[in-house]
């Protein structure tokens, strides 16, 4: 299972206007592991995803998945073993049917329209909208956009599983809704987001981001409850495991 291994190896990446955004980021992602990837607003986070999916290349440093070195000859065979969801879906939903965006992927990848059928069905089954199917993306609710965005890259059968994001501007039920499609996903999972409570459920792995370098890297129950590690990137201790408001009681004892 070598191919749901990710190794990030002293990457560095500068914007055009010459802002540095990534600076020696060195990270190894074994296979089902799932990372949690925090930092404060402009820490370089999605800056990195991007890295780790071809869409923009480092000025040094590499990325491997697998065996094989992310650059613009292997980005078929990365686009096919990574999937990445963007932190707006609708950058994602681009055809006239739900349908016909789930089956996008594996269409560009040739496969036979009875191969397709298939797969958009798994998953849209998967994230439960196999109802959506037959409706147009830009008229879906944004927890429906947001699970039509997931099922385009689920189609893909991916061994790795790239969020940006997933539970940002979404009600309680569709945020609970992602997070168990997120759960059920068992292969390799890489998630940003500010919604801390969310990744103490789902990630054992915490990775916290800061002006472009990795400033910790370790288990979630330890990083998630550093108070003063978090406040110094701007970031706080998740609310489940905040003091209750009113008596400053403990959560964890209140039984
Ligand atoms: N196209 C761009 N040109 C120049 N600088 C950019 C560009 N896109 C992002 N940046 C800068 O790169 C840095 C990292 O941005 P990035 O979007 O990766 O941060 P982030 O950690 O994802 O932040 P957020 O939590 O707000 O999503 C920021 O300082 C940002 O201003
Ligand atoms: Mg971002």
């Amino acid at each position: 299972m070598s191919h749901h291994k990710l190794e990030i190896r002293d990457l560095h990446f500068s914007y055009p206007d010459g802002h540095k955004a990534v600076d020696g980021i060195s990270i190894s992602v074994g296979h089902g592991e799932s990372v949690g990837i925090i930092g404060a607003n402009g820490a370089g986070k999605s800056t990195l995803l991007m890295l780790l999916m071809g869409i923009i290349f480092p000025d040094k440093g590499e990325i491997i998945v697998g065996d094989v070195p992310v650059n613009k000859k292997t980005l078929p065979f990365i686009r096919q073993r990574v999937g990445m969801v963007f932190q707006d879906p609708e950058d994602q939903l681009f055809m006239p049917t739900v349908y016909d965006d789930v089956a996008f992927g594996p269409r560009n990848y040739k496969l036979d329209e009875k191969d397709v059928e298939k797969r958009v069905l798994y998953a849209l089954d998967l994230v439960g909208i196999t109802h959506l199917k037959d409706r147009a993306p830009f008229k879906l609710s944004g927890g429906e956009k947001r699970a039509a965005a997931i099922a385009t890259v689920l189609s893909m059968t991916p061994d790795i599983l790239v969020m940006d994001e997933p539970t940002s501007a979404l009600d309680h039920r569709s945020r609970k809704k992602i997070m168990g499609i997120l759960k059920g996903f068992e292969h390799t999972k890489i998630i940003t987001s500010h919604d801390l409570d969310m990744l103490m459920d789902i990630c054992k792995r915490i990775v916290i981001i800061k002006d472009g370098k990795v400033l910790a890297d370790g288990l979630a129950v330890d990083i998630l409850t550093d108070s003063r590690l978090l406040d110094s990137c701007g970031l706080e201790v998740p609310l489940s495991l905040q003091n209750c408001p009113k008596c400053g009681m403990a959560k964890n004892s209140e039984k």
